[in-house]
């Protein structure tokens, strides 16, 4: 297939790229904004809206009193309302929604607005939380072998702690909806959500009409990572709701800091666990308890918290293991979907897990983890009781280790360590193992709609959504290969809830294997008729021979008798060609991913369609003084099966790398005691900038094991390589281990930001006996 560039690329590079912002339909729209609790847990005593509603150019303020339909917005649990009833939950929770003229005077308005709190106490921490029995549901149990007697007989044993930190979205399009009332009481909702079919659904049941009179329609978002895959939603309600009182147009963008306030972000993670080895390093037991931060209401909490189950024992076999699983009720915005959606946090707990390992053993940390990873017959079984097939991990270990030279350069960073005092050097190997599919079962499917019209070209529409990733891109790939055709006579058409219905999230990094698929069961279906239209005319123009249906190809542009290759139209004649025989040129496509189920009460079964596996290398330097950091090289290698478009997934591998670079070292969220986030801007919350790429970057794909069942061979991309940045914290913390020898462990916090990393220099320096 010929790679192409995605259609947004050049209008992003110049600047021509309309997004929701941008829509000349919201000219003159008003501007909604939102007024939001300044107190993490409170009782609303009483109000006062008045000065505010009679402020210049304010249109309408609304309370939960003025929603129409119900005050509920929780995609799964309905537990989180629209805007606040008589208690406020986090900072940050719309309590009111204002409707202006201008941004400006919406700000004014704001200002206002006076509410008078009764504070209630707020839970922040998962610690907070257990101590108060806050759990947001059942604790779930897996479990295989059997782990109290595999760690009592075990030779060694190791047992601790490990937290993981939240990470903001950071979308370069903060969050926003543009609503347009139509003549029939309906609504036309233009967004930048990945979950275009939820956002319908919130609408509707929030102005109390029905679906039918809803349409969202996305065209591209400037960046979503899963904080789109919820809480896209609420801007989408809220602009309806004002846009239904005013009888106006409105658009509510949330500005920056407003957007980092309100919405949730990637789960912080507190980590318990034991595990038993033998004195080669090979794990005979692992027992992990996961807990994690929900917030104030459970939006994908609990999915979340099942990935990380399904991914707690990564890339490793244990023979037996036990992991228990709790999301924990607090007063923080609801945390959400983020790229790995839970896998990242229970990883690094693992990956800590066999890095003390090698550190007890004494072995190099990358031979210890190699001799852990899933293998033949008698490795292969998850704690869930999927078998691990198709698995390439040997394969991309040895290529890895060969290709950076990973033993060689480990001997030129001891070295270097001999010989610096101030400058510290590590390096770290880490493996991935990522399921794909929703865990959520009946997510597992997509739909498809493709037009030919008359002059050959072809319009597409599925239910997937274009963030930058690429999708619009390979769907155009797919169904212009399907036809033989050039990809520039193939349009993918935004994503409109008005084209094809009832669609899942573009999430679970499975927008292209899905979404693929349908558009390939739509394209089937008009090769079908074209076929037998094609060879029936073939045969009454041509006497000498029989046309049969299924010897009719489409390639280069024409549709053909493979037998009697003179025989044949292009693309364009025969589209011609079905309009005067009365022919539809339009057809629907469904897929549903097959053979895969789980019983929740069992905790056994076969979630993922299949898996994908990456490693990582990453060599790092860090100054003993300052606790900066430098990654000094990486190496990846993906395994992307036969790439769709090699190009965009390489951006994929990179783009995931080094937005887990930011979650593994600078990104942090600072809430103080009341619950106040304190790093809600840019300039306090540190994303990787350019400087911070690996300045030796090597990006491999390993595209030798595709897998057929998958759409074209290709392999999931979205959010595994996201979890290859474990490298660079375990390089760190190698460092980090450098500065006193390698003889004692480190005590390094997740994420290793510069203040991190001199606290555990000087843990270390202080536990020198
Ligand atoms: N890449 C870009 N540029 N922007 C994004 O928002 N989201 C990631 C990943 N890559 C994202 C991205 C996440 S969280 C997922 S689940 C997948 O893309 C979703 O798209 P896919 O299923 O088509 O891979
Ligand atoms: Mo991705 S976190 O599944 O949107």
């Amino acid at each position: 297939m010929k790679n192409i560039y995605p259609e947004s690329s050049e209008l992003h590079v110049t600047g021509k790229a309309v997004f929701v912002d941008d829509l000349q339909i919201g000219d003159n729209a008003l501007s909604g904004l939102v007024y939001h609790s300044p107190v993490a847990h409170a009782e609303i005593l009483s109000y006062d809206l008045e000065a505010a509603k009679n402020a210049d150019g304010v249109k309408a303020i609304i309370s939960c009193k003025d929603i129409p339909g119900k005050n509920q917005i929780g995609a799964i649990v309905h537990d989180e309302p629209i805007l606040a009833d008589g208690v406020v939950q986090c900072i940050g929770q719309a309590v009111f929604l204002i409707a202006a003229e201008t941004p400006e005077a919406a700000h004014a308005a704001r200002q206002l607005i006076t509410v008078e709190y009764k504070e209630l106490g707020a839970v922040l921490t998962i610690e907070d939380a257990m101590r108060k029995n806050m759990a947001l549901d059942r604790t779930r149990k897996m479990e295989c072998g059997n782990v109290e007697k595999s760690l009592a007989e075990s030779p060694n044993r190791i047992e601790g702690t490990f937290r993981t930190g939240a990470q903001e979205h950071w979308y370069l399009e903060t969050q926003i909806s543009l609503c347009v009332p139509c003549d029939d009481g309906g609504y036309k909702v233009y967004s930048a959500t990945q979950n275009p079919t939820e956002t319908q659904i919130s609408v509707a049941e929030a102005l109390g009409i029905p679906q039918m009179k809803v349409e969202v329609e996305v065209r591209r978002i400037g960046g979503g990572f899963g904080g789109k895959e919820t809480q896209a939603c609420h801007p989408a309600v809220w602009a309806a709701l004002l846009s239904h009182s005013t009888g106006q147009k409105v658009k509510l963008r949330l500005e920056r800091q407003d957007d980092q306030i309100i919405t949730g972000k990637r789960h912080p993670y507190l980590i318990k666990y034991r595990a038993g080895f033998d004195d080669k390093g090979m794990l005979s037991a692992v027992d992990v308890e996961l807990n994690s931060n929900a917030g104030y209401a459970t939006d994908l909490s609990l999915a979340v918290l099942e990935r990380s189950m399904f991914h707690a024992e990564n890339a490793y076999f244990v023979p037996n293991m036990r992991i228990r699983a709790t999301a924990w009720r607090t007063n923080l915005p609801p945390n959400v979907a983020f790229r790995g959606f839970g896998a990242p946090q229970a990883m690094a707990a693992m990956e800590n897990i066999m890095d003390r390992i090698a550190g007890k053993t004494g072995k190099d940390a990358a031979e210890s983890r190699r001799l852990n990873f899933y293998s033949d017959d008698n490795r292969n079984l998850t704690p869930y009781g999927q078998t691990v097939t198709h698995n390439t991990l040997q394969m991309i270990y040895s290529r890895l280790i060969g290709s950076s030279e990973y033993f060689k350069r480990r001997r030129e960073i001891d070295r270097f360590n001999s010989q610096n005092e101030f400058l510290k050097k590590g390096i770290a190997l880490t493996p991935v193992k990522f399921g794909i599919s929703f865990t959520t079962l009946f997510l597992n499917q997509a739909g498809a709609l493709v037009n030919i019209y008359t002059d050959g070209s072809v319009l597409v529409n599925h239910g997937g959504t274009e963030m930058g990733q690429g999708l619009y891109a390979k769907i155009r790939q797919i169904t212009a290969d399907a036809f033989g055709l050039p990809p520039d006579v193939v349009k993918v058409s935004a994503t409109s809830t008005s084209c094809v219905p009832n669609t899942s999230p573009t999430a679970a990094s499975s927008g292209s294997d899905l979404n693929g698929q349908a558009v390939l069961n739509a394209t089937e279906k008009l090769a079908k008729r074209i076929q037998a239209a094609v060879a029936d005319e073939f045969n009454t123009t041509h006497k000498d021979a029989v046309s049969k249906a299924d010897n009719i190809i489409f390639a280069n542009g024409f549709v053909a008798d493979r037998k009697h290759p003179e025989r044949k139209f292009t693309f364009a004649e025969m589209a011609r060609l079905m309009r005067l025989r009365q022919i539809s040129l339009s057809a629907t496509g469904f897929y549903r991913t097959p053979d895969i189920f789980y019983d929740r009460s069992e905790e056994k079964g076969s979630p993922f369609f299949y898996y994908v596996f990456g490693m990582s290398v990453s060599e790092v330097l860090v100054d003993v003084l300052t606790g900066q950091v430098t990654v000094l090289r990486s190496d990846i290698l993906q395994d992307t099966g036969k790439p769709i478009n090699k190009d965009i997934d390489i951006g994929q591998i990179e783009g995931g790398f080094v937005q887990g670079m930011g979650w593994c070292t600078s990104e942090n969220c600072v809430w103080n005691s009341k619950g106040k986030l304190l790093n809600a801007s840019p300039a306090t919350y540190k994303i990787p900038g350019a400087a911070d790429i690996p300045a030796d970057f090597r990006t491999g794909i390993f595209t030798e094991a595709s897998d057929s069942k998958v759409v074209k061979g290709s392999k999931a991309v979205g959010e595994p390589p996201f979890m290859l940045a474990l490298s660079v914290w375990f390089a760190i913390k190698d460092a980090v281990s450098a500065t006193a020898g390698h003889k004692r462990e480190p005590d390094l916090q997740f994420p290793a930001t510069n203040d991190a990393i001199l606290v555990a220099i000087d843990k270390l320096r202080n536990s020198r006996s």
